[in-house]
């Protein structure tokens, strides 16, 4: 399912992490190599396989997808992009960077025990405990997402409290970016979800 399905501009996959995925480009097996932990491993590897798959439909797929210090990825001259992945499950979305300049996507397990302690340092007061109860693995995903884009286009790193989100009259997702180094006037939040997973997707003009 393509839960970002209304954007065309957008090439979104998603992949199941498991140990039966093919390798990965030599390069990215080298990065992956590194880290010790072996669900990290194949969480990265399932990652790049759905950006391989997404990048698929730009002819793409082959280009090696390495990383900056941060963490984030290195995608094709005049494109960019992001992964995410929670639980068993890896997502990627693509675009060009003519029809955004940014994006960042977030997927988060609905199971996922989240104790109250952990949404009180990512939650700022306007926020909490205003936030539905549903609402707060929402808020905690879309504040990665918008992370995830504002620091692809500005290779700044926003901070939980940063991002002040709420929902406008018709319940769409409002962010509120108060950081003084930055400004980033036209951005989007999006969100959908199913029986086991929420996405948001952050996209910046
Ligand atoms: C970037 C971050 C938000 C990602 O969240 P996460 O819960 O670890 O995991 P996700 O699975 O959703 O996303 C991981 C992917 O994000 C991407 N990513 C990592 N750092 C990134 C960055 N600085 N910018 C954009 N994308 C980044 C990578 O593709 C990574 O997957 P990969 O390593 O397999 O390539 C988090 O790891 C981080 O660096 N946080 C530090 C700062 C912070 O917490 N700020 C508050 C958030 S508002």
């Amino acid at each position: 399912m393509n839960p970002f399905i209304k954007f065309p501009a957008l090439s979104f996959q998603e992949v199941e992490i498991s140990t039966n995925l093919k390798k990965v480009l030599k390069e990215e097996e080298q990065i992956l190599e590194k880290f010790k932990s072996k669900k990290r491993q194949l969480e990265f590897r399932a990652g790049r396989t759905a950006a391989h798959l997404a990048l698929k439909q730009f002819e793409l797929e082959s280009f090696p997808l390495l990383r900056e210090d941060k963490g984030n990825v290195i995608w094709p001259k005049h494109f960019t992009g992001s992964i995410s992945h929670s639980n068993d499950l890896a997502v990627a979305v693509v675009c060009k960077k003519e029809d955004f300049s940014a994006i960042g996507i977030d997927v988060e397990y609905l199971k996922k025990d989240i104790n109250d302690s952990i949404f009180k340092k990512i939650l700022n007061k306007a926020e909490y405990p205003s936030a539905l109860e549903e609402d707060k693995i929402i808020f905690f995903s879309a504040k990665e997402a918008i992370y995830k884009a504002v620091y692809s286009k500005t290779k700044v790193s926003l901070g939980w409290k940063d991002i002040e989100l709420s929902r406008n009259d018709a319940g769409k997702l409002i962010a509120n970016i108060n950081k003084n180094s930055i400004n980033i006037e036209n951005q989007e939040i999006f969100e959908n979800r199913n029986k086991d997973y929420i996405y948001t997707l952050a996209l910046l003009n």
